[in-house]
Order: C-alpha cells, then sequence, then structure tokens
C-alpha cells in the first residue's frame, strides 16, 4: 500500500532546504568578498612574478595614509610633515630605476624587474624626519632595505645631517641591489649578525631587526644591542606581525611599542608590519 502523503512534512522539509541554501549563499557571498581576491591575486603571481621568498609589492592608498598617521604618532610629528616624506620617495625615480636596472643587471631568477617598498616606506620616513647618526639594519637580502635607508641618509647628508648605514648579513653573496650611489653611506658587515653586533663599537640611533626571524634570535638581537642604543634610539622589528620579541623587550626597558600592519595592494601576501620600539616625547 501506497504511503500517506504528508504535505505538512513535506513543507518543512522545503523549508529546512531553503533555510539552508539562504545560510549558504550567504557564506558564498562572503567567501567571494574575502577570499576571491586574494585566489586571483595568487594566480596571478604565479604566473606573473618571479619571486619565491621576501616578496614585494605596493601598499594600499589607505594603508599609505595609516602608515603617515602612525609615523606621526611614534615621532610626535604633524601629518603633513611626515607625508612630505612619503612623497619624496614615492617621487624618488634614481632610486626606483637603480633598484630595476640593478635587478635587471643581475639577472636575478628570483625577483621581478619593479621597485616597490611596502612597509620599508615607513622606514624610510622614520630616518628622514630622525636624521640618525648610525643605522643598524640585520639581514639584507638583495639589499633592498639597505638601498631605501641609505637613499634616505643620503637625503639627509645633502640637507647637512651626517648619517651612516651599516647591514649585517650571513650569506657572503646577498646584497646586489646596494651599490654605487648608495653604498656610499655604508656598508655590509659579512657573517652572523649577533657576532657583528658584540662588535660593533658605534651608538646605535636607528635599529631594525630583519634577520633570522626566530623568537630567540630576534630576542637574543636585542638584548646584545641593548647597551649600544643611544639615547633617543628607535628600533623597528620587522617580524612584529608574528613575534612579541620586540614587544616583550619594550615591556621590560620600559619603552613603548606600537605596531603597523601592511596591506599588500594586489597581492596575496596577507603583509607583514612594522614594530617600533621607542621613549616617548623625546624630540
Ligand atoms: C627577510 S630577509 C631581509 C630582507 C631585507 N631586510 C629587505 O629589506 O629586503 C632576511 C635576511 O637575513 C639573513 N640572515 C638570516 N639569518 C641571519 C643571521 N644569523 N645573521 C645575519 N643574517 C642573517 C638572510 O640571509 C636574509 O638575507
Amino acid at each position: 500500500m501506497r504511503k500517506k502523503y504528508s504535505y505538512t512534512k513535506r513543507i518543512k522539509q522545503i523549508y529546512k532546504y531553503f533555510q539552508i541554501y539562504r545560510k549558504h549563499s550567504y557564506r558564498f557571498h562572503m567567501r567571494s568578498h574575502y577570499v576571491e581576491k586574494r585566489v586571483e591575486s595568487f594566480f596571478n603571481w604565479l604566473t606573473n612574478s618571479k619571486e619565491v621568498t621576501n616578496m614585494t609589492y605596493d601598499i594600499t592608498d589607505i594603508n599609505k595614509e595609516q602608515l603617515i598617521h602612525f609615523i606621526s604618532d611614534v615621532t610626535n610629528k604633524n601629518y603633513a610633515f611626515v607625508k612630505t616624506y612619503l612623497n619624496e620617495i614615492t617621487n624618488d625615480e634614481k632610486l626606483k630605476n637603480h633598484i630595476i636596472n640593478n635587478t635587471i643587471k643581475n639577472k636575478d631568477q628570483f625577483a621581478d624587474n619593479t621597485s616597490y617598498f611596502g612597509r620599508r616606506l615607513g622606514w624610510y620616513m622614520l630616518v628622514r624626519i630622525l636624521k640618525p647618526k648610525v643605522v643598524v639594519e640585520t639581514g639584507i637580502d638583495k639589499g633592498l632595505g639597505s638601498c631605501v635607508l641609505s637613499a634616505a641618509i643620503k637625503k639627509n647628508k645633502e640637507e647637512g645631517f651626517e648619517g651612516r648605514y651599516f647591514g649585517t648579513e650571513l650569506s657572503k653573496t646577498n646584497g646586489y641591489l646596494f651599490s654605487k650611489p648608495y653604498s656610499e653611506y655604508g656598508k655590509i658587515i659579512r657573517g652572523d649578525s649577533v657576532e657583528s653586533l658584540k662588535k660593533f663599537t658605534s651608538k646605535i640611533d636607528l635599529f631594525i631587526n630583519d634577520s633570522d626571524h626566530s623568537h630567540e634570535y630576534e630576542a637574543l638581537e636585542y638584548n646584545t644591542i641593548k647597551n649600544k642604543l643611544s639615547k633617543r634610539a628607535y628600533i623597528i622589528g620587522d617580524n612584529s606581525h608574528e613575534s612579541r620579541a620586540l614587544y616583550d623587550f619594550s615591556n621590560k626597558n620600559n619603552r613603548n611599542f606600537l605596531f603597523f600592519k601592511e596591506e599588500p595592494l594586489n597581492h596575496f601576501y596577507p603583509g607583514a608590519g612594522i614594530g617600533v620600539s621607542y621613549i616617548k616625547n623625546q624630540l
């Protein structure tokens, strides 16, 4: 005998499916909003980029505005003043051409013929504002940060403020971007960073940690330079989006700590950031 068909049961079932559809169509909508752009950027990168590590990209316009406010806050300078330095590096065609030409000249099979600075824009602005006499960057890779920092030191010198750049690097060959005119403003110290820092005798005004990104090694670098910092020294942690080493160091040593999150433009990489450790109201 055929089962008696229950309309109420059927309607309840349809309603249930409708609710599932509604829930999931919203979830799919959310997916396209947040995920699709990143997936598209990932395939773009797979097909158009040669980079495999330490990737380069521009950051979004709104992120640049956030960065200006961030630098303005940590240096206690006004927005308009800080922005002049962002404009300065953005319009520095000599620096941009230097990066592109040296990448081509060195036939780097893992680098793109582009010149994007990402969060290093913030490093540049800090050097222009602070006018440090000694800048140390640990870990230089191709030398992109070295060029950005030395370009700022070069401009400071043109305005009468002397400064020197020192980059520590484990590899014997890394750093092909760091050539003249930028290499005239500093040098690369080869070998293990902590060992090089132990022997470093000058007072450091700006220290940038970007070498071995393990928490322990990062902390070791900060402890090694602790007594080599000048009174007004700033420290940048390039790993602060993942590590709390600079935050802990700042807490222990009565220093302020702030973090800026980078937002890459049209790139799948979610971005790193700039952790800044500093002593407030010192300028
Ligand atoms: C993330 S990359 C640096 C990127 C660079 N600061 C820039 O602006 O593009 C890390 C670099 O640290 C170097 N490195 C890793 N461990 C190191 C160590 N113990 N001492 C010195 N350099 C190290 C690597 O060889 C690599 O070149």
